[in-house]
């Protein structure tokens, strides 16, 4: 069986064109992957390093450029990082309360999980002002959601729109504690809630309508913070004024990435893919139950926890595929692979719906309307919905030219869309890649044979 041709060609504004070319006879998927660490764990990691007493020392980092926007930040207030590596990254970090007064704009790039997290730190931090902004993406996303908690809270916030769009100013503050019934399920909501509760005196409860990621609450508990939760009514409470100290941090496989090669094994034929280490956080596992809802052969293996975390190596098989409706509390534990979904759904039999997943349209592209037409670009059925998509699976995918709109899950959802497409695939932009999986072409490549 050849090889599929996998060619990226970086332009004159270095913008990178990755093209997939099937081969006549198709191909097969075959071989042994490591995701990057967990982008998650990661920005967490460096935060709370940042904000603790003593040093953090962080194995498995994700070397993407989210991460390096949370690290440039906190440098920029104090915190020492060395240089970020997947070996070894030592934080000295400054104790809580002591970020300093940054001498310029904080800049998230283009992550949200940056942006809202330090808002919670920054707006509880006394005497101090800060600015903070991102790239084109980040300055249109909704902000409100975690200035609107704040200001409960006592914070000063400005910025467009009401302060609901950055830049941000931000005037650091004394808070009052809150208890926030978030009307989303969102961890970057209720990490940014709980982070602004560490410097608060008093007690600062969230709630939300479901559980999303918990990899705040794992992480502050380990780092000393006195918290609490409550799984009857998915709240979590911390208590403020009580110090964090360094810790040693082992960052599993992101989840999210490996999604992308669960879905190339399940749909392109004769494939069998190894993937090992990949975290296996509950809150994280919605894309395993849904794939498996579909008829996906995925075994998890050797099952083992580090530091704090759930993990394991997992196996995909290619299989026959059936069409699903996912909707509802599983949501928020697959909101990030709703984009791969969606292309393992257009190679399933019968009509897949995905609904209550409205937080699609303000993602770092509005994943709702960018993969109905880019899949449709491509030959695919499938409809938009206000909160989601109908896809009608089983018409086979031409080779054209589609874009990423510069989301990084786009890009590589569409990578893999191209493996199953017949003739050539062009997508532009592809470098966006590089948020969260800076080594996805060459691993597509090498999966390819
Ligand atoms: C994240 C939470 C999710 C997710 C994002 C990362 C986090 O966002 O989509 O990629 O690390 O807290 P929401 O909290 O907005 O759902």
């Amino acid at each position: 069986m050849s090889a599929s041709v996998i060619t990226l060609e970086t332009k004159e504004n270095f913008s990178q064109n990755l093209v997939i070319q099937q081969p006549p006879n198709g191909i097969s998927l075959q071989g042994q992957i490591r995701v990057p660490g967990d982008k998650s764990i990661s920005h967490r990691a460096l935060m709370l390093g940042a904000i603790a007493q003593g040093e953090t020392e962080i194995q498995g980092l994700l070397l993407g450029e989210d991460p390096q926007s949370t690290a440039s930040c906190f440098q920029g207030m104090g915190a020492s990082i060395s240089e970020l590596n997947t070996d070894l990254v030592r934080v000295q970090g400054i104790g809580l309360g002591n970020l300093q007064e940054p001498l310029d704009v904080l800049n998230a790039g283009n992550s949200g999980t940056t942006m809202r997290l330090m808002l919670g730190l920054l707006a509880s931090h006394p005497g101090r002002f800060f600015t903070v902004t991102g790239d084109n993406s980040l300055r249109s996303r909704p902000m409100s959601r975690v200035v609107k908690p704040l200001q409960q809270m006592g914070a000063e916030i400005w910025g467009r729109k009401g302060g609901s769009l950055a830049p941000l100013a931000i005037q650091g503050k004394s808070l009052q504690p809150t208890h926030y019934h978030s009307p989303i399920a969102s961890a970057q909501v209720k990490s940014c809630v709980l982070l602004a509760g560490l410097l608060t005196e008093g007690k600062t409860t969230v709630t939300e309508p479901a559980l999303s990621r918990d990899h705040s609450e794992r992480m502050l508990k380990a780092f000393g913070a006195e918290l609490t939760t409550d799984p009857e009514t998915n709240s979590v409470t911390v208590t403020g004024g009580n110090q964090l100290y360094g810790q040693k941090v082992v960052v599993p496989g992101d989840i999210s990435s490996a999604a992308f090669w669960l879905v190339a094994g399940a749909i392109v034929p004769g494939s069998e893919i190894s993937i090992t280490n990949v975290g296996i956080n509950p809150t994280r596992t919605g894309i395993l139950e849904a794939l498996e809802m579909m008829g996906a052969d995925i075994q998890k293996e050797n099952e083992r926890e580090v530091a704090g975390e759930p993990v394991a190596d997992l196996r995909v098989r290619h299989s026959h595929l059936q069409s699903c409706t996912i909707s509802g509390e599983i949501i928020p534990r697959l909101i990030d692979e709703i984009p791969i979904l969606a292309v393992a759904a257009v190679f399933a039999e019968g009509t897949t719906v995905i609904k209550d997943a409205a937080e699609l349209r303000v993602k770092e592209s509005d994943r709702i309307a960018v993969m109905a037409q880019q899949l449709n670009q491509m030959g695919a059925k499938v409809t938009e919905l206000d909160d989601g998509m109908e896809i009608t699976g089983g018409t086979p995918l031409r080779g054209t030219d589609v874009d990423s709109y510069t989301d990084h899950r786009i890009a590589m959802s569409l990578a893999i869309a191209a493996l199953n497409a017949q003739g050539e695939t062009t997508i532009h932009r592809a470098e966006a890649a590089s948020i969260s999986y800076p080594d996805f072409t060459n691993t597509l490549a090498q999966i390819c044979g």
